[in-house]
């Protein structure tokens, strides 16, 4: 994606049209052909419908007209640039540029078109067309923002690329080295704990989910020092089983494929590390992720089994299906225990009963910090990454208590699923303002995936652009 300030030569200059179709926006000096106005007035600017026009012999010969709708909301603008880029792969072109109508409009252009423009091709023995090099061309002002939005998107394309991989390539230890990787290229410290450092130190949840696998499990975590020393750091915690077959509590094969899906919070993590590191934002920021596969075995940890999690807390294991909470657990508690953050932010895959609540198309959120969750709000308002809060309250709590231990692994049946798993989590936290994302419903596209542009089949990096707008608004 390049940025520039001026249209130059291009093979195809793309505009957007408001309802009623009587100008291209933000074109200003931009002289346009006589065919380009006849068209305009046909095409009526209606939302996501695109024109081609035609003009040989003019400056652009060919341009590509894209209707806004009557309403333009936060999203709309990214929509549509997503369309536009659809348009450009089908007609073949190598290259394009788009106008952005104004300021504010170009980082959502730059995230609609680089998010439509993703391929997850690197498994196919025959890879596809190259896809179409695209240029916004903005206001001088703007440019430095659309600047960072790009930084933004690459870190989206990060997150569904690690996201996307499969369960035999993306193991625990392979997560771990890329973490690493990514680390030593933008001054990231990271440290990797492996099994018997995790034994050792108490990590009672990430080694009993991970006993079961040859794919021994990994606490990855990263240190971004872009605040002052001394200032509270702001810690995100990402869930990454990467694969859940459920473990003894086996889950039933349909769409079990999907399970290498069950990564997604902690690729987030990764993904906001990389980006905030890559963007020099000024705070510090502490990224943990525990990563395990959960899988059936000898090994394996049961239902019945009492585990001692990093807390010091007790957990009776109902269903070892219920493993995200165990891993997260350890993870937030040692969040807590050594970074003394500001706030503690996780992404979890954690529960089917999130989708059953909320759909495909709204994360849900609990906290214990109404300050907090009001930020993650106005966020969620400002970048069309949806998320609706649900209450967490003692009745919540009383539903996790175990007649053996301090608390068990699920609640009763399947009641307030959603709810039943933050309340374990909260478990882990003392005084920390906290909020829990659970992103099951939105991690992937799924059945009841809206259908956008600009979230293609797979993995969709959901929380990067959430957080990346948080932390650049604190
Ligand atoms: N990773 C799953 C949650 C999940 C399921 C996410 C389907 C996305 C799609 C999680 O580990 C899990 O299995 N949770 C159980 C909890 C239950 C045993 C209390 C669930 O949701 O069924
Ligand atoms: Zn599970
Ligand atoms: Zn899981």
């Amino acid at each position: 994606m390049k940025i520039i300030e001026s249209a130059g030569n291009t093979k195809m200059l793309c505009g957007f049209v408001p309802e009623g179709g009587n100008k291209i926006l933000g074109f200003g000096k931009i002289k346009i052909p006589r065919a380009a106005s006849q068209a305009l007035a046909d095409m009526k600017g209606k939302m996501g419908v695109t024109s081609v026009v035609y003009a040989p012999g003019s400056k652009y010969p060919r341009m590509l007209l894209a209707g806004l709708g009557d309403e333009v909301k936060e999203d709309t603008v990214r929509f549509v640039s997503g369309k536009i880029a659809q348009k450009a792969v089908e007609l073949g072109v190598k290259e394009f540029s788009i106008v952005s109508p104004d300021d504010e409009s170009a980082s959502r252009i730059v995230e609609g078109v680089s998010m439509s423009l993703y391929r997850f091709d690197r498994f196919k023995s025959k890879q596809g067309k190259a896809l179409p090099e695209c240029t916004v061309v903005v206001a001088g002002r703007a440019a430095r923002v659309a600047k960072n939005a790009c930084a933004v998107a690459d870190g989206v394309e990060f997150t569904r690329n690690t996201a996307n991989m499969p369960p035999n390539e993306c193991t625990p230890a392979v997560l771990a080295d890329l973490a690493k990787k990514i680390s030593k290229k933008n001054k990231i410290k990271c440290t990797v704990v492996t099994k018997s450092e995790l034994k050792r130190r108490g990590f009672g949840g990430i080694t009993a989910v991970g006993q079961g696998s040859g794919n021994s499990p990994r606490l990855i975590i990263m240190e971004y020092e872009g605040g002052k020393s001394g200032d509270n750091p702001t810690v995100l915690v990402g869930k990454a089983v990467t694969f859940d077959t459920g473990g003894i509590s086996i889950k039933p094969s349909e769409k079990m494929d999907e399970m290498k899906f069950d990564k997604c919070g902690g690729c987030t993590v990764l993904g906001i590390l990389k980006t905030a590191s890559e963007m020099k934002i000024g705070i510090n920021l502490v990224g943990i992720v525990p990563a395990v596969e959960n899988m059936p075995g000898g090994d394996s940890y049961r239902p019945g089994d009492i585990i001692r999690l990093y807390s010091k807390k007790t957990a009776e294991i109902m269903n070892t299906d219920a493993e995200g909470r165990l891993i997260l657990a350890d993870a937030l508690s040692y969040g807590e225990s050594h970074y003394n953050p500001r706030a503690i932010i996780d992404f979890a895959t954690l529960t089917g009963a999130c989708i059953v609540a909320l759909g495909n198309n709204v994360a849900g959120m609990v906290s214990n910090s109404t300050e907090e969750a009001a930020r993650i709000m106005d966020a969620s308002r400002r970048t069309s990454e949806q998320v609706w809060e649900l209450p967490l309250n003692q009745d919540y709590m009383d539903m996790i208590k175990s007649d053996v231990a301090d608390m068990k692994n699920i609640g009763i049946g399947r009641a307030a699923g959603t709810i039943t798993a933050a309340a374990f989590l909260k478990n882990a936290i003392e005084k920390t303002p906290w909020v829990h994302i659970d992103i099951a419903g939105v991690a992937w596209t799924q059945a009841g995936t809206k259908e956008k542009p600009y979230n293609p089949k797979g993995a969709t990096g959901f929380g990067v652009r959430l957080i990346m707008d948080y932390l650049q608004n604190l």
